[in-house]
């Protein structure tokens, strides 16, 4: 067994190795009580062997954040300082938080203005693998480099000689390497799949080695924190085995091809025995709907196996205190259509309560999508949720395009589907519905609080895909 602090240190995989360990490599006891994060502007090494810089956004300088690491149970207590020209927060997705902590502007908080500050305190239930953005006019601010990974760790967890933290990027880079601002806000992009990138990054780098021994065993961390892509990974000539999604355990299964999916805002944990040989190389694919691209390599030292037989220790995580005890019977019925976007349109949709047509909703807020015939966030919420209570959504994807729904302060999964498509066993944070698809998804919500329910492709959020719901005491 290594020690806790290699264990840690060796965690720390990220390109910006100097700025990062400032928070991750410290050990529990050492932790400071309290965190900083200041948001601004920053410079990043995103290509490979180049000498040109890109300006980013970044926390504590770095694209992405440091990793901020607690133990299941404990509280992570951020001042986050902006920096910047423009309002931001800090929203920590998939950690099911005290609602006050969950950083939506107008919902939960007042926008934190430049110069200004706001401490967070945030307390993690869930042991897994969550990550942390702006949640104003997030399809710029992400887009622009903040964000980051939490890594919540299970009192006990499984048995294994790294844990990697690997956050896939897509930045849209012009060729003097700097980002191409002029595309915020596109309503176009809004209207189709969101901002694709053509630069694709591990950690914030093109060049991205997962430093290995022949025998390892290597728990990876995986977090799709692009804007609005869907991403494809696969470990060649390696067999994942998955062990939590969006942060809750599941049985450990060997995803088909050995492809690990992921849409923006998703997470997957997976075990990886490293089979290769010393001194060999493996790359890392990225897969999206248009191409494949290696965008990272697993780099074997020379030195012989650390063990010629895999481990035979247990990998299943132990079960995090999520209430997965559905009362269906007796349960709220909500349901919510999704319409608009490229290839369908939409006639016009609500927002406050003013009706306006696809022009004005356009001309006026940059909209071109409706849940239930209303764009943004409405003045009421979707559902209002007694404490307690199993919630069933019904939701319609009357859209071409595939949709990341993110449900705020809970997990769900789906209970009802189409007639011949398996259902998903995982509770997620956020489920994609594929273009057309009409799922039944269920949780109890449990939760206090406003909370948000929105695509997490972020331009399709800020085109108008964006809802609340209440759960009252
Ligand atoms: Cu990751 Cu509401 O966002
Ligand atoms: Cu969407």
């Amino acid at each position: 067994m290594i020690s806790r602090r290699a264990f840690i240190t060796s965690g720390a995989s990220i390109a910006a190795v100097g700025m990062l360990p400032r928070i991750n490599a410290i050990e529990a006891a050492e932790r400071p009580a309290q965190l900083e994060l200041v948001a601004g502007p920053g410079q990043a090494n995103l290509l490979a062997g180049e000498k040109t810089k890109t300006a980013v956004w970044a926390y504590n300088g770095a694209a992405p954040g440091p990793i901020l690491r607690a133990t299941q149970g404990e509280t992570l207590n951020v001042r986050l300082l902006n920096k910047l020209t423009q309002p931001t927060s800090l929203h920590w997705h998939g950690v099911r938080l005290d609602n006050r902590m969950d950083g939506v502007p107008g919902l939960t908080q007042k926008a934190v203005a430049p110069g200004e500050s706001f401490d967070y305190a945030v307390k993690c239930p869930d042991a897994g693998t969550f990550w942390y953005h702006p949640h104003i006019l997030a399809s710029e601010q992400v887009a622009r480099g903040l964000h980051g990974i939490i890594v919540v760790d299970e009192k006990e967890p499984p048995k294994v000689d790294k844990d990697v933290v690997l956050a896939f990027d897509d930045w849209r880079l012009m060729s003097d390497a700097q980002i191409h601002a002029a595309s915020f806000g596109a309503i176009g992009e809004r209207a189709h799949g969101g901002r694709y990138g053509n630069t694709f990054t591990i950690n914030g780098t093109t060049d991205y080695k997962l430093a290995a021994r022949a025998g390892e065993r290597i728990r990876l961390r995986l977090c799709n924190v692009s804007n609005a892509n869907i991403f494809g990974i696969r470990f060649e000539a390696h067999a994942p085995t998955v062990i939590a999604v969006d942060g809750q355990p599941v049985a450990p299964n060997k995803p088909v091809g050995n492809v690990i999916v992921l849409a923006s805002g998703q997470r997957n944990d997976v075990i990886l025995d490293m089979t290769g040989n010393p001194g060999s190389r493996s790359e890392i694919t990225l897969i999206t709907f248009n191409e494949e691209r290696a965008v990272g390599e697993i780099v074997y030292d020379k030195s012989p196996a650390v063990r010629t037989q895999p481990l035979d220790a247990p990998i299943a995580l132990p079960a995090n205190p999520l209430d997965t005890k559905l009362d269906l019977g007796s349960a709220l019925d909500a349901s919510l259509v999704m319409e608009g976007g490229a290839m369908r349109g939409l006639p016009g949709a609500w927002v406050g309560k003013e009706w306006l047509g696809m022009r004005d909703l356009i001309k006026k807020h940059g909209y071109i999508w409706s849940f239930n015939g209303r764009a943004g966030m409405p003045p009421e919420p979707l559902f209002r949720a007694k404490r307690g209570q199993t919630v069933k959504l019904r939701m319609v994807n009357r859209t071409y395009w595939p949709h990341a729904m993110h449900l705020h302060g809970h997990h769900y999964k789906q209970i009802a589907g189409p007639p011949k498509m398996p259902l998903d066993p995982h509770w997620r944070d956020t489920i994609v519905l594929s273009a057309e698809e009409e799922f039944t998804m269920a949780f109890v919500a449990d939760n206090p609080g406003k909370w948000m329910l929105h695509c997490h492709m972020l331009e399709h959020q800020a085109g108008g895909m964006a809802t609340w719901f209440e759960v009252t005491a």
